[in-house]
């Protein structure tokens, strides 16, 4: 009996982070319960598609369900009947100009929950907070809760990278548990026994620096985008090769090479977001000289953006007027339909609003930026993007972008110009091809 209700988990909110945490949970042998109140998403899962595109994740999700160890709900009173630890996985996106994070979505997921705990209960939340929040709602949850003190709340940040969500969440780098109650501390352990077993490094912290290893980590790797991406401004300038640069550096296995890509930089649904959200807690704890340079970071990111429409310009002779533009790219990186924050969509939403006819092609992501930009054009392949281009940007680094081939594209555009924004190519088999190339950080 006991053992059965500890194999028993639900997942409050059903995202990206949510869905890939409850079909793993179910590929690993639990029994979850995915909760959302959105009932087109609930229904959606139930019949077993994927809302977004994640490699790997619609399998799991048939294979839960046709198990019957995975199942949907948007009952807050099912969820608190079924099992007594509740995983929250909703978001928590940029509230406005301010950065700050937007902290709805996780009120009202305990808030909804607490009434419902009757029994004591162990409330996991994973979301991306700013630090303080968790002690803020572990107060409230029992506050709330017929069960009281009973219902208990810790935080254990994920460290998901959205293409490779299944493999980091079934192989995680690390667990992390912000708590000083064992037996919140037990649940989690005994929810990743698997990973923890297999060698996965388990660490037990307070509250607060659990909500920082998320928040640090992502400013961390924003950070080190943004310094290779101003060497590479520094590079344009002073006549160097960011890429051998780059190359060089990583040697240095203090430095490796990892997150030191030089290009168009960083966007989608955290690591601006993220920084921002930094930024604005640092500001209301008094702190915020500590983390200013973040506001740089931010900065250099979003003149790579500014760079790449400057190139692009210049290549077709300084005006974007009645010319045709090509964008190979639309979601923030590959291997996803994500176009939040897209570095790719913002060039080429900027470069229409200076005049061109932009065409998009992406493999994953053209409904979802139809919809968000209804003034871009969009076609259905790489090669009917690129008719009469008078310049191909490559603002995406989809494999199918990386071993285009020069010739074949050629003879489809109007001139063989093309912007390689991610350093995607090879410079010197497209220039053999007759292509005038060019791309970030390099001669
Ligand atoms: C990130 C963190 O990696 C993950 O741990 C966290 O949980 C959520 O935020 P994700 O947003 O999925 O994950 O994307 P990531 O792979 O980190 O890439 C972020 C952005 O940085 C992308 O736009 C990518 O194109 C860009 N990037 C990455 C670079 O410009 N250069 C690089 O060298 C690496």
């Amino acid at each position: 009996m006991v053992e059965a209700e500890s194999r028993r988990v639900t997942v409050i909110g059903t995202g990206y982070l949510g869905a890939t945490t409850a079909a793993c949970l179910a590929e690993m042998g639990f029994e979850v319960l995915g909760l959302d109140v959105d009932e087109a998403k609930i229904e959606t899962l139930r019949s077993g598609r994927v809302p977004f595109y994640e490699p790997g994740l619609d399998e799991l999700l048939t294979s839960g369900l046709e198990a019957g160890r995975l199942r949907f709900t948007t009952s807050f009173a099912e969820a608190a009947e079924f099992a007594d630890l509740h995983l929250i996985c909703v978001g928590t996106p940029q509230r406005d100009e301010s950065g700050a994070a937007d902290l709805k979505y996780v009120n009202a997921a305990v808030e909804s929950l607490a009434p419902h705990l009757t029994r004591p209960a162990v409330v996991v939340g994973r979301s991306t907070v700013p630090v303080g929040t968790a002690a803020t709602l572990a107060a409230r949850l029992s506050a709330l809760a017929p069960v009281g003190e009973e219902a208990e709340l810790g935080w254990s940040p994920e460290f998901l990278r959205e293409g490779f969500g299944v493999e980091d969440t079934l192989r995680p780098n690390r667990i992390v548990i912000g708590t000083d109650s064992p037996r919140v501390e037990k649940a989690v352990r005994a929810l990743w026994q698997r990973q923890v077993d297999a060698g996965t490094p388990f660490l037990v912290t307070d509250l607060q620096t659990a909500e920082l290893v998320k928040v640090s980590a992502n400013a961390f790797l924003a950070t080190k985008i943004s310094f290779i991406n101003a060497m590479a401004e520094v590079s344009e300038v002073a006549g160097a090769d960011v890429i051998q640069l780059a190359e060089a550096l990583s040697y240095d296995d203090r430095i490796g090479g990892k997150f030191l890509g030089p290009g168009l930089g960083f966007g989608g649904g955290c690591l601006p977001k993220d920084i921002r959200a930094f930024m604005a807690r640092a500001d209301e704890l008094g702190v915020e000289p500590a983390l200013s340079f973040l506001r740089e970071v931010d900065a250099i990111n979003q003149r790579r953006r500014a760079r790449t429409i400057d190139i692009a310009r210049q290549l077709i002779g300084g005006n974007f007027a009645g010319r045709t533009v090509t964008v190979l790219g639309a979601a923030f990186k590959p291997n996803s339909d994500d176009i939040r924050d897209s570095p790719a969509l913002d060039v080429a939403s900027t470069i229409a609003s200076l005049g061109a006819r932009v065409t998009v092609y992406d493999p994953q992501a053209l409904e979802r930026a139809r919809e968000a930009h209804p003034e871009l054009n969009y076609a259905d392949s790489m090669l009917e993007a690129a008719r009469d281009a008078d310049v191909v940007l490559l603002l995406t680094e989809w494999t199918e972008f990386r071993e285009a081939n020069p010739e074949e594209l050629a003879e489809v555009v109007a001139q063989k110009r093309i912007v390689d924004g991610r350093n995607a190519l090879d410079p010197t088999y497209w220039r053999a091809s007759g292509w005038t190339y060019r791309a970030l950080g390099r001669q």
